[in-house]
C-alpha cells in the first residue's frame, strides 16, 4: 500500500523551504489573449451536429455565429431558447450556404460587426438518399449545392480575411460514408470525399498563413438525419458499430473545438474521424 506523504516529515519544514519563484505575470502574452477573443461561424448551425458545435464552441470562450436558412422559424425560436443561458455569446444569421452572393453578404455583415470571422466550421448538410438507378438530376444537384458548394461558398469569403490577419481555422464536416461509400448514397459520398479533397487542397494554400483547414468525419450519429433512415437499416448500422451506439452530437462537436483550438496550429489537411470505430484506417 502506498503510504500518504507526511509534510511534517518531510525534511525542509515549511519555514526554511525556499520561497518557490513564480514566474513573472507576462502582461503582454495576457493582453494579446483579451484581443484574442475569437469569433466563431457554425454553418447548419441549428442542426443536428450544429447546435452542439456552437454550444461547445461558446464554453471554450468563442463569439459564436449560427447560420442557418431563414426558413427554419420554429427551429430557430427552439434554438433560441436552448442557448439563452449562453448570455448572448451564441446568436443567429439567416443564410443559405448553396447561394454565393448570401454567403458573401453574410460574411461582410459579420466582419463588420464582430472585426472578423476567425473560426468557420462548415456543418450544413443534407440526404437526398436513393440507389443510383432511382436518383434524379435534382437529388443530385441539391445534394452538391448544398454539401459542396455550400463548403465553397463559405470558405472563398473567409479566406481573405484570414490570411490577411495571418489566423484562420476550417473545420468541414466530411462523413464516415464519403471515406467508404454508402449504398443509397452515390451523391452524398461523392460531397463528403470531395469536402476532404478541397480541404487538403485549401490546406495546402493557407498553411503558411496561420490558416489551418482541416475535416472531422462523423460515423452514425443520433441526429434527424440518421433518425430518417429505415429503422431496419439502422439498426443494422448500429450492429456494427464497434462502440456499439450511436455518436453523440457531443463527440464530434468536441473534435471540432480541438481542432479550432489557438494551438492546433500544426495539425492541418489532416482528417480526424469519429465513428465509433465503424471504419478504422491508417
Ligand atoms: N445494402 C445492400 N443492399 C441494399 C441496401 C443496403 N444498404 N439497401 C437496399 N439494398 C438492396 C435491397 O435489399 C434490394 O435488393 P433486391 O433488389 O435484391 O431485393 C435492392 O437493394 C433495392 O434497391 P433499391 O434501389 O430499390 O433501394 P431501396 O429504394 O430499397 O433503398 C435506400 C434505397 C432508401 C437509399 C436504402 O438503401 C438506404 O436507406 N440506404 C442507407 C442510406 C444511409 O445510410 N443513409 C445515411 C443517412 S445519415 C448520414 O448520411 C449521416 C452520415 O454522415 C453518416
Amino acid at each position: 500500500m502506498i503510504k500518504p506523504i507526511d509534510p511534517n516529515s518531510m525534511n525542509q519544514t515549511a519555514a526554511s523551504k525556499p520561497a518557490v519563484e513564480k514566474p513573472a505575470l507576462d502582461r503582454r502574452a495576457l493582453d494579446r489573449r483579451a484581443l484574442d477573443r475569437r469569433v466563431a461561424l457554425v454553418t447548419g448551425g441549428i442542426g443536428g451536429l450544429g447546435s452542439e458545435i456552437c454550444r461547445q464552441l461558446a464554453l471554450a470562450g468563442r463569439e459564436v455565429v449560427a447560420v442557418d436558412l431563414a426558413a427554419r422559424g420554429e427551429r430557430a425560436a427552439a434554438f433560441h431558447e436552448e442557448v439563452a443561458s449562453f448570455g448572448g455569446s451564441i446568436r443567429f444569421e439567416p443564410a443559405d450556404v448553396s447561394d454565393f452572393d448570401s454567403c458573401q453578404q453574410l460574411i461582410a455583415r459579420i466582419e463588420q460587426q464582430h472585426g472578423s470571422v476567425d473560426i468557420l466550421v462548415n456543418a450544413a448538410g443534407i440526404t437526398r438518399d436513393a440507389s443510383l438507378r432511382k436518383m434524379s438530376p435534382q437529388q443530385w444537384h441539391e445534394l452538391m449545392r448544398v454539401n459542396l458548394d455550400g463548403v465553397f461558398n463559405m470558405c472563398r469569403n473567409v479566406v481573405d480575411g484570414m490570411t490577411e490577419r495571418g489566423f484562420g481555422r476550417i473545420v468541414n464536416i466530411s462523413s464516415v460514408n464519403g471515406q467508404t461509400g454508402q449504398f443509397g448514397q452515390t451523391n452524398y459520398s461523392a460531397a463528403k470525399a470531395g469536402v476532404h479533397g478541397f480541404s487538403m487542397a485549401l490546406a495546402r494554400e493557407t498553411a503558411r498563413k496561420g490558416v489551418t483547414v482541416n475535416t472531422v468525419s462523423p460515423g452514425y450519429c443520433d441526429t434527424p438525419m440518421v433518425a430518417a433512415v429505415s429503422a431496419e437499416i439502422r439498426a443494422q448500422i448500429i450492429a456494427d458499430i464497434p462502440v456499439g451506439r450511436l455518436g453523440a452530437p457531443a463527440d464530434i462537436a468536441r473534435a471540432v473545438k480541438f481542432l479550432a483550438a489557438d494551438d492546433a496550429g500544426y495539425i492541418t489537411g489532416a482528417n480526424l474521424p469519429v465513428n465509433g470505430g465503424y471504419f478504422m484506417s491508417f
